[in-house]
């Protein structure tokens, strides 16, 4: 008998469902007594012994579903060592609930942080596999996350929009991507929306030179200008402050303005003088189907999971390199972040086309 638990934690995405069906296909198709648990809303049900025996009926049709079937929540790795409000030893919770399943694995998808408590469960002796969700793309060890595809691919479509409109009007037009403290999707989303101006975490802009392309397409015929901004975005001068006085000033723009791309957008009008619109597409970047490409990702990644857990095989996060599913263990790559390299080649290509980079 091979039991395995289940759980999917930190912010949902698109491929969530598409890789859980992977896994438990790949040991359904190989395994005659398989008992798969799924725990519900991420590790919350992991330590709250909230979970449900799930069959093979249950994965099917899920390809294509966005969301995840199990529920998801952020229970942040900083806090899994303090009691809860009840006094509960959280890691202590989540030991005895995976003994008492007798679970042979627990598969955990989920983000950095999620893959720093998969990290913690090893070292406390369960065996785990992580399986990189992020629509971030942010996730050491492998190149590529599965959900990240999926919201270039709505960031793509809404600064697509975006341009007709902006051809119009002859405005300043910034979309706010999401990507948390990264600029992946950001890059790829302007990439291939044609954005004229990208604004990165990783490459803190400098105002001057954003206006000065603004100027600079106004004097060769361009009326309008479409900037894709990170939700990390940081102006040189703040970037340069030291770390605590930074995180200050982050805080006081939070509190000052929605987001980042409305800061950005008044130090716009100010320099230029130039009527400007900020659109942020938010959680729908997270939502709807994933895209052929992370369907593909997350079959290939599932399955891999299945492969190693019928090899006895644990500790590691499943990942991708150069196109081949790669095991990673998770004690080498716990708690590093992949941010985008300024001197990258995609960086250096959008740069030869003439895209800017406010720096
Ligand atoms: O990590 C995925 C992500 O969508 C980030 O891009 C974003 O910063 C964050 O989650 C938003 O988190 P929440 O859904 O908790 O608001």
């Amino acid at each position: 008998m091979l039991r395995i638990g289940m759980l999917t934690s930190g912010g949902d995405c698109q491929a969530l469902n598409a890789t859980m069906r992977g896994v438990v296909k790949g040991l359904f198709n190989n395994v005659k007594d398989l008992e798969v648990y799924g725990f519900m809303n991420g590790y919350k049900g992991l330590i709250y012994g909230d979970y449900r025996m799930l069959t093979a009926h249950d994965f099917s049709g899920i390809l294509t579903r966005g969301g995840t079937i199990l529920g998801s929540s952020r229970q942040p790795f900083k806090l899994m060592r303090e009691p809860d409000a009840n006094g509960l030893d959280k890691v202590e919770a989540m030991k005895q609930n995976y003994h008492k399943l007798r679970l042979d694995c627990l598969v955990i998808l989920g983000g950095n942080g999620t893959q720093k408590t998969a990290n913690l469960l090893r070292e406390e002796g369960l065996n785990v596999l992580h399986l990189p969700k992020t629509i971030d793309n942010d996730i050491y060890g492998t190149d590529m996350t599965f959900g990240f595809y999926s919201a270039v691919n709505i960031a793509t479509e809404a600064i697509d929009c975006i341009h007709t409109t902006a051809s119009s009007h002859n405005r300043v037009f910034i979309v706010e991507v999401m990507g948390h403290k990264v600029g992946w999707l950001t890059l790829y989303a302007g990439i291939a929306s044609g954005a004229d101006i990208i604004l990165l975490p990783e490459i803190p802009y400098d105002i001057k030179k954003i206006a000065e392309a603004i100027n600079r397409r106004k004097a060769n015929g361009s009326e309008f200008t479409i900037l894709a901004v990170a939700e990390g975005a940081v102006s040189k001068e703040i970037a340069a402050l030291p770390k605590k006085e930074m995180k200050k000033k982050m805080a006081e723009i939070t509190q000052k303005y929605p987001s980042v791309s409305y800061k950005i957008a008044e130090e716009i009008k100010e320099a230029t003088g130039m009527d400007i619109r900020v659109t942020v597409p938010g959680h729908t970047q997270r939502g709807g189907s994933p895209c052929p490409y992370d369907r593909v990702l997350s079959t290939r990644l599932g399955s891999a999971a299945a492969g190693l857990i019928l090899n006895g095989e644990y500790g590691y996060m499943v990942g991708i390199v150069d196109n081949k599913v790669k095991k990673v263990p998770l004690g080498d790559v716990a708690g590093k972040l992949k941010a985008v390299d300024p001197k990258c080649q995609e960086v250096r290509e959008a740069k030869r086309i003439g895209i800017s980079f406010g720096d």
